[in-house]
C-alpha cells in the first residue's frame, strides 16, 4: 500500500504486515519495507525510550527501532551530541514515527512534552549502544544532557547494550561502572564477541537488534521469558534451636536465593521467596516469607506449593535438629556435652515427590567431587534441573560471584565465574527454555530433559 495523496503531512504510519509502505511527511518521501504491525504484538501498547549514544553501532540502532515495533512498542529514540555524529535524526524520525529529541534545553520540545514527562512515559528505557562515556556518566548520576537526565529521572527498568573498542570494555574503569549499574539493577545486554569495527576482535560488540529487541520484551512487567508463572523459592540457613540462646545453623549469606528471585522476577515471574534469617533486603516487586527452622520452612513451603509451576531450593537446609530443645539454658556443669540429634525432613524432595510436582531445581553445595555428588542427587531426589557449585574454603559463602554446573537429566551447561545475579538470570533462562521445550514436547525434545 502507497501512501495516497491524501495522507496527511504529519500522519502516524500505519503498518501492515508485508507490506511495503511509502510516507510523504515533514522529512520528505522515505520508503521502507517494515514488516510491523503497531496494533498487534507481544509489545503492543508498550512504550520504548530508546537512548543512542556515540558509537559505530548506532548504525544497527533503526533496525532496532524496527524490530521493537514489529512487536507493537512505541519507541521515543533520545540521541546524545555524539550519537548524531554517526547516524542522521532523521533516519530515526523516519523508523519510529516520532520526533526524536537529543536537547534538553529545546523549548519547542519540552513544551510538547517536558523531560520529566518523558521519563514518565517510558515503560522501559534501553540505552543501544551505550559508549563508554555514557556508561560513566550513568554510573555517575551525572545529568548533562538529556538522556542522561531521563535515565536519573525515570523509574522504568532500565537496561543498557554496551558497545565500545574491546580494550576500553576491559579496562578497570569501564569494568567498575558496569559492576555499578549491575549491582543498581540496571540491565547490562551484553555485549557480544567478535570482529569489531577498529579492525580488532573481542568483547564490545553491541549484541543484534533481535536479540535486544526479545530482552526488552523481558525487561517489561509481565513481558519475560517466565510471564504468568509462579516460582517459589527457599533461600538462606535454617536454625535449629539447641536452648532458648543457641542454635546449629549452615553457612549461608542467602545471596544466591535472593539473585534468582529477583533474576525469576525480572523474567516476569510472580516470586516467593521463603527465607530463613538472613541480612539482605527483599528484591522488589517479591512476596517473601520469614521462617526460622528446617520444620517452619517445609511448613511454609507446602502452604505457598498449591499453583506453584517452578520450584527452586537455595536453601542451606539444616540437615540434622537437636531431638529436644533445652527449656532454659544449658549450663556448663561438664567437660563435654552430647546433642541427640535426628534428621529433618528434605524440604526438596519432598516437594519433588509431591502430587502437585511443579518443576523442580535444586541447588547441591559440594566440597568435594562436584559434578559426581550433583548428578547423585539430582536422580536420588528425583529432580529436572540441579545448580552444583563448590563451597567451603573460603568458595561461594557471602562472596559476590560464584561459579555453577548446571545439570539436566541428559545435558550440562557450564555458568562462568560472575556475580549472583548474572549465574542467577542465566540459571532462570535455562529453567526457562526447559520449561518452554516440555510445553512443545513434539516440537523440540526438552533442552535440560
Ligand atoms: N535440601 C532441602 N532440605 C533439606 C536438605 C537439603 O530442601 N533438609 C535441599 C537444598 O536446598 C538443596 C539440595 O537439597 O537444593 C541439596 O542440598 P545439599 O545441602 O547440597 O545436600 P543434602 O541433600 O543436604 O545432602 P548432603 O548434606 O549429604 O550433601
Amino acid at each position: 500500500m502507497r501512501a495516497g495523496p491524501q495522507t496527511p503531512r504529519n500522519a502516524r504510519f500505519v503498518l501492515k504486515r508485508g507490506v511495503r509502505w511509502v510516507c510523504a511527511g515533514p522529512l520528505g518521501r522515505c520508503d521502507n519495507d517494515f514488516i510491523g504491525n503497531a496494533s498487534e504484538g507481544p509489545m503492543h501498547g508498550k512504550r520504548i525510550l530508546l537512548g543512542v549514544t556515540g558509537g559505530i553501532a548506532a548504525y544497527k540502532s533503526p533496525d532496532l527501532v524496527r524490530r521493537l515495533r514489529e512487536r507493537g512498542a512505541e519507541v521515543q529514540v533520545v540521541m546524545t551530541a555524539a550519537a548524531r555524529e554517526f547516524v542522521t535524526a532523521a533516519t530515526f524520525q523516519a523508523v519510529s514515527g516520532r520526533t526524536v529529541r537529543s536537547d534538553l534545553w529545546d523549548p519547542a520540545a519540552e513544551a510538547a512534552m517536558g523531560h520529566i514527562e518523558l521519563a514518565r512515559w517510558a515503560d522501559a528505557v534501553l540505552i543501544a549502544p551505550a559508549s563508554a562515556d555514557f556508561l560513566a556518566r550513568l554510573a555517575s548520576g551525572q545529568a548533562d544532557d538529556l538522556l542522561a537526565t531521563l535515565c536519573l529521572a525515570t523509574s522504568a527498568p532500565l537496561a543498557v547494550a554496551p558497545a565500545m573498542n574491546h580494550l576500553m570494555w576491559s579496562n578497570a574503569a569501564t569494568r567498575a561502572n558496569v559492576a555499578l549499574l549491575a549491582a543498581r539493577g540496571i540491565g547490562i545486554f551484553g555485549p557480544g564477541e567478535g570482529d569489531q569495527a577498529c579492525g580488532e576482535s573481542g568483547p564490545g560488540r553491541m549484541l543484534e537488534p533481535l536479540d535486544l529487541a526479545e530482552r526488552v520484551g523481558a525487561l517489561l512487567p509481565g513481558g519475560g521469558a517466565l510471564a504468568g508463572k509462579r516460582v517459589l523459592i527457599t533461600a538462606g540457613p535454617t536454625r535449629e534451636r539447641i536452648d532458648p540462646v543457641r542454635f546449629i545453623s549452615n553457612r549461608s549469606s542467602g545471596k544466591m536465593g535472593f539473585a534468582v528471585a529477583q533474576a525469576a522476577r525480572e523474567a516476569g515471574a510472580t516470586v516467593i521467596l521463603v527465607s530463613g534469617p538472613v541480612a539482605l533486603a527483599t528484591p522488589a516487586g517479591i512476596t517473601r516469607v520469614e521462617v526460622e527452622s528446617a520444620a517452619d520452612m517445609l511448613a511454609a513451603v507446602l502452604r505457598e506449593l498449591p499453583g506453584t509451576d517452578v520450584f527452586i531450593s537455595t536453601a542451606a537446609v539444616a540437615d540434622y535438629r537437636p531431638v529436644r530443645a533445652a527449656e532454659q539454658k544449658i549450663k556448663k556443669s561438664s567437660e563435654t556435652l552430647e546433642l541427640a540429634m535426628q534428621r529433618t525432613t528434605d524440604v526438596l524432595a519432598t516437594v519433588a515427590a509431591h502430587a502437585e510436582r511443579p518443576y523442580v531445581v535444586g541447588f547441591a553445595a559440594e566440597t568435594e567431587a562436584v559434578e559426581q555428588n550433583a548428578r547423585t542427587k539430582l536422580m536420588k531426589k528425583n529432580l529436572d534441573m540441579i545448580a552444583a557449585n563448590e563451597v567451603g574454603h573460603d568458595k561461594a559463602f557471602d562472596c559476590e560471584d560464584n561459579q555453577l554446573i548446571v545439570l539436566g537429566r541428559n545435558a550440562r551447561h557450564e555458568l562462568a565465574r560472575a556475580s549472583k545475579l548474572t549465574l542467577a538470570r542465566g540459571l532462570v533462562a535455562l529453567i526457562a527454555q526447559d520449561l518452554a521445550a516440555r510445553a512443545v514436547p513434539r516440537q523440540r525434545g526438552s533442552a535440560l530433559a
